[in-house]
């Protein structure tokens, strides 16, 4: 059996935040490693998920995940090798997916914990493309938004972990044109030169209803919205008659400390008889095995691609999360702590 280390470092959450997220509302704390009690298994975690909506746990509202308690570990998706065992089923050296991230070693309940194959993909990749996110784009495009071949698709945060999935499906199954927006000039070159985005542009160049309109001169028949704000407005501004969006983030507004208005043009959802339909992954975990199949095979058959942001030991945790909210990632942002 491999020794135990004595100890393990967690980032609690110590304050909420008010607006952007300070590095001191979070503390990095040590405490006791034990052996796993019956029916649950110690895993050194070596790749955590930081995600957009673990912003939202952090503030004190009810919400669809319960928010992060003060001064407790925070949790969150999570990778890594099972080191001790007292669950039937599981091994040492199994490499598992669970939720107890943003922590070194978890002591997890087997029920919560899936075993992966590092040999059928690279670990990191279940937390990003084959993972939470990557379910988020399949679902979100072809259940939530009804995607059909011949469909003109924009998706904004279009070089995240989730859009950048989107527009590749999308093209895949025969969309007639994907454009994609994001926040900065190499983002943009990424998703047309390797990617294979039609057009895409920069928010921060203009405003996005006239850099839209250029991209999209015939209009867009789906928009997968990762944002929220003025992305919101521009594309209901160039939905086609019968267009769908599906909502599925405003990270635009994850630190907004007011209210902020909705878009001020509402009113041509009549007229054209949109359909805007939010998205919770979680609903739709009964697409996985299709997903895994057919996701698997495009990534395999080098037809998808992909990029992972890796911000490399514990230490990093919180600056990986700002660094997400701010922009720093292309691909999906990961924390590794596999040195
Ligand atoms: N509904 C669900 O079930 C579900 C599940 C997963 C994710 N989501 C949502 O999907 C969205 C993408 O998540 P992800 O995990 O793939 O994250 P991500 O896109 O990999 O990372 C977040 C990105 O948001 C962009 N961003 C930050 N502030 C922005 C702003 N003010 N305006 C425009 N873009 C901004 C940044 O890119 P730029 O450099 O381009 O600004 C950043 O890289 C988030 O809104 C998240 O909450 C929802």
């Amino acid at each position: 059996m491999t020794a135990l280390p004595a100890t393990s470092r967690a980032w609690h959450l110590v304050a909420r935040p008010h607006g952007w997220p300070a590095p001191t509302d979070f503390a990095l704390r040590e405490s006791p490693v034990e052996a796993p009690a019956e029916g649950r298994i110690l895993v050194r975690n070596l790749h955590f998920s930081v995600d957009p909506y673990m912003r939202g746990r952090m503030n004190d509202v009810k919400s669809y995940v319960p928010p992060f308690e003060l001064d407790r570990p925070m949790d969150g998706g999570a990778v890594g090798v099972v080191v001790a065992s007292s669950a039937e089923g599981f091994a040492e050296g199994d490499h598992v997916l669970h939720g107890l991230g943003w922590r070194e070693y978890a002591d997890v309940p087997a029920r919560h914990a899936t075993k992966v194959d590092p040999e059928v993909a690279p670990l990191s990749t279940y937390l990003g493309v084959l993972g939470m996110p990557g379910l988020t784009a399949y679902a979100g495009l072809f259940e939530t938004a009804s995607f059909k071949e011949g469909d003109a698709v924009f998706v904004s945060g279009a070089a995240g972990a989730v859009g950048s999935q989107v527009g590749q499906l999308a093209k895949l199954k025969g969309a007639s044109r994907v454009i994609g927006s994001a926040g900065s000039d190499e983002k943009v070159k990424w998703l047309v030169e390797e990617l294979g985005f039609d057009a895409a542009f920069n928010y921060r160049n203009g405003p996005v209803k006239d850099q839209l309109r250029e991209a999209a001169p015939d209009g867009i028949d789906v928009y997968f919205d990762n944002v929220g704000g003025e992305h919101l407005e521009a594309a209901i501004s160039s939905l086609n008659v019968h267009g769908r969006a599906t909502i599925c983030g405003m990270i635009a507004q994850y630190n907004d400390t007011e209210p902020v208005p909705g878009p001020r043009n509402m009113a041509l959802i009549i007229g054209k008889r949109l359909r805007l339909q939010g998205v919770l992954v979680g609903d739709h975990y009964g697409l996985q095995p299709r997903f895994v199949e057919e996701v698997g095979g495009w990534l395999r058959s080098g037809e998808l691609k992909y990029r992972e942001t890796s911000v490399e030991g514990i230490e990093s945790g919180v600056d990986a999360f700002l660094g997400l909210l701010r922009g720093d990632n292309t691909g999906k942002m990961i924390v590794s702590l596999t040195r």
